[in-house]
Parts: C-alpha cells; sequence; structure tokens
C-alpha cells in the first residue's frame, strides 16, 4: 500500500519498484524506480494522472481500493512510453467510464505503442484546463523532455505541478519514510543524464516556463515528490547552463596495462597541474559495464573535457570503449573537448573508427595521442607535453 496524501485534493498512489536494478534494460538503477500515479478530485470530477505500466496495474489498483477511489471521470495519459501508459487498457477495464484525456501527440502515440485507436482520445490542447468542479487541470505541453508527447499539467489552484518525467528520480523510497534528501538529489543528476541531457535545449525552455508557474510543489512521473521545487529546478538550471566545470572525465581500458600506464601518468600531470581527474574504468571483470557507462555519463553533465584511454583491438578501439561512444553520442553531453589517448601492439585505425561512434557529440577534438607499445622515456615526454595542452584548452575556457 502506497498512498499518500498530497493535499485536501490530490493523492500520490501509484507503484514501486524498489529491485528494479537496471532502467529499459541500461540505466543502472541501484535504488529502483516508481512508476507514479496521482487522483485530483475536484467538486464534480475526479481525474487520474498517469495509468502507470502494466506489470505495475495491481498495486494501482489496491492502492485506488485503499484510497477508496470506486469512480474516475478523466484519465490522463500525461506521456505515452510504456512505464507510463502501459496499464491503461487494465485501468480503463476497471473504471470503463472514464474518459482518456491528452494531447493530439498523445492520441497519434497511444495508437502506435498501446493499439488504442487515437480516436478514442478526449483531445486537449496546450493551455486549456479539464474542468473538475473548483478545481481545473491545464495542459502544458513539454515535447522532447524527452519524448515528443511529453506534457504537464498545472494545477493552480493549489500550485501543484505534474511534470511528467521531468524532474523525475529513480528512487523507490521506502514507504513509510520520507524521501533521503541525498539520494534524491544524487539520483535526480543520473536521471537528467542518461533521459533529459540529450535534449538540454528544449529542457532549458520547460524549467523557464516552470519557474514562471512557481509551483508549490512538483509531482514528477518517477521518484519523490518535491516539497520545495527550487531545490530541483536550480539544479536543473545548472544542469543546462553552458558553464562547465574544469575537469577532465577519463574512462579507461586496459588490456595488458600499457593504456594504463598512460592514463595513469596523464592524469597525474593534469591534476599536478591542477586539473581535477576523474577516472573510470570500463574493464572491471567484477562490474556490469552499464554501471561504469552510467557513471561516465553522468560526470559528463558539467565536465568541459573527456579523455578516452583505451586501446587498439584488431585495429579498432576496444568494443568496450566503443560501447560507451555509442552511449556518448547519444546522450550528447556538452563536453567542450573530447580527446583519444592509447597503447597499440602493431597498428591501429582508432582514431576514425572511434569518432565515426560520435558524429552527435559536438565537441572540439583534440589530437590523438598513440603509443606503439609500453611508453617509453620519449613517450613520458610527449605525454607532458599533452597535459601541457589540456591544461591550456581548459584554463582558456575559465578566460572566457
Ligand atoms: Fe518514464 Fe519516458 O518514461
Amino acid at each position: 500500500m502506497n498512498v499518500r496524501k498530497i493535499s485536501d485534493h490530490v493523492l500520490s498512489l501509484g507503484a514501486s519498484d524498489p529491485g528494479l536494478q537496471y532502467f529499459d534494460k541500461l540505466m543502472p538503477t541501484p535504488y529502483g524506480t516508481t512508476y507514479n500515479s496521482f487522483v485530483v478530485r475536484g467538486e464534480d470530477k475526479v481525474a487520474l494522472l498517469d495509468p502507470v505500466q502494466s506489470d505495475s496495474i495491481h498495486q494501482l489498483l489496491s492502492n485506488l481500493a485503499e484510497a477508496g477511489i470506486d469512480h474516475i471521470d478523466y484519465i490522463l495519459c500525461l506521456h505515452t512510453e510504456q512505464d507510463h501508459s502501459g496499464a491503461t487498457e487494465l485501468l480503463l477495464q476497471r473504471f470503463p467510464e472514464a474518459n482518456l484525456v491528452g494531447t493530439a501527440k498523445v492520441a497519434e502515440f497511444l495508437e502506435v505503442h498501446l493499439n488504442i485507436p487515437a480516436s478514442e482520445v478526449q483531445l486537449i490542447a496546450e493551455n486549456e484546463t479539464l474542468d473538475l468542479g473548483g478545481l481545473g487541470l491545464t495542459c502544458v505541453p513539454i515535447p522532447f523532455a524527452h519524448w515528443p508527447d511529453n506534457t504537464m499539467y498545472w494545477l493552480e489552484e493549489e500550485r501543484i505541478l505534474f511534470s511528467s518525467d521531468l524532474y523525475g528520480s529513480h528512487y523507490a523510497a521506502p514507504a513509510h519514510k520520507a524521501a533521503d534528501e541525498a539520494i534524491q538529489l544524487e539520483t535526480t543528476r543520473s536521471y537528467y543524464a542518461e533521459i533529459m541531457m540529450p535534449y538540454s535545449k528544449q529542457v532549458a525552455r520547460h524549467v523557464a516556463k516552470t519557474r514562471s508557474l512557481d509551483p508549490a510543489i512538483i509531482c514528477p512521473g518517477h521518484g519523490p515528490i518535491w516539497y520545495d521545487p527550487d531545490k530541483v529546478l536550480s539544479l536543473y538550471e545548472s544542469y543546462v547552463s553552458e558553464r562547465m566545470d574544469i575537469r577532465v572525465v577519463m574512462p579507461v581500458v586496459s588490456m595488458h596495462d600499457s593504456t594504463k600506464t598512460m592514463a595513469y601518468y596523464l592524469a597525474e600531470k593534469l591534476e599536478g597541474l591542477g586539473i581535477p581527474v576523474n577516472i573510470h574504468h570500463l574493464d572491471n571483470p567484477n562490474r556490469d559495464l552499464r554501471v561504469s557507462m552510467g557513471e561516465v555519463v553522468e560526470d559528463t553533465v558539467d565536465a568541459a573535457c573527456l579523455i578516452m584511454a583505451v586501446p587498439t583491438v584488431l585495429t579498432g578501439p576496444h568494443p568496450s570503449a566503443g560501447a560507451l561512444a555509442l552511449m556518448l553520442n547519444a546522450f550528447k553531453p556538452p563536453l567542450k573537448y573530447i580527446a583519444l589517448i592509447g597503447s597499440f601492439g602493431w597498428g591501429s585505425q582508432i582514431e576514425k573508427r572511434f569518432y565515426d561512434l560520435l558524429p552527435q557529440v559536438k565537441a572540439e577534438r583534440l589530437d590523438t595521442l598513440l603509443i606503439k607499445g609500453l611508453p617509453t622515456k620519449e613517450d613520458y615526454e610527449l605525454l607532458d607535453d599533452y597535459a601541457q595542452m589540456v591544461k591550456e584548452k581548459l584554463t582558456s575556457l575559465s578566460e572566457e
């Protein structure tokens, strides 16, 4: 049972999945996640926002029963990705009197993803208000946060914003406790990195819109509710800003320690020059690669530079670095600089093969530094020069 009163007219009664390890089979979720659903009760009508994923319908129905909700007038679909919409048909079977409500884009996507005819959706337009009697839910589309159909609803009378995926976190706090704020902030950052970062320009506009509404409470589609919205809005404003930390993110893969030797030496030199370096090993045999890749992506939210340290395998990059490159290309971190270093055995085409995987990453590419075999004294001097070059590039950013 997981029913929480948010205000006199609003209940939270979604589903919790604390054991989930990877969202979308990709994004590490060490604190699980929630599939939030809310009920708003006006004087005349009852609305439910987000029908949860299909596997969690039993939790939603149980919570509705616990809350004494035996009639629903409107089921509002904020976003048709299945983790929010999957149980729509099942919910309609239990509440056949309900009208399914969504934007034109939601209606289009419900047909695509759930085979619900678009004609069965009661359309709502931007800024239109669904009257519940003494209360109204106003439609605020937020396209590409992170799908074209994401929609917020604004309950002006209580200054409560239902924000869909925006401002979410993958964190299933225990039902009997308040959310741990440190975990909420940590998971909000990783969630932003893997869900919102590819669309940071659109997200910046949605954050400005949210500021203009000045909500007292934000109810996202995943994770705990924000009772002090300034916390998450300030975080998002820092994520979408142009300002980057003068810091190097250094993912490392090494087979015979030559590349690792280069990476450690360069990192030590950079640190000595006052440039912080975060090393992330992609070659830990006791760790799922998705965990390490997720940490790299999260680190790139506000880092100015990424230096990939990777050996050559059969003339191309080690596949672990290739997998990371596909991730970076998808999540489009706002890096200013990207670089490639590594050791090879007898021949390499790694530079072209690596960057061919990154067409969407617009960072300036620094010179590639490849070394044959184990670094020699001359190679260490090249690494000294390389550290100096990286420092000057990053310093020029802070001068800008
Ligand atoms: Fe939480 Fe885009 O689904």
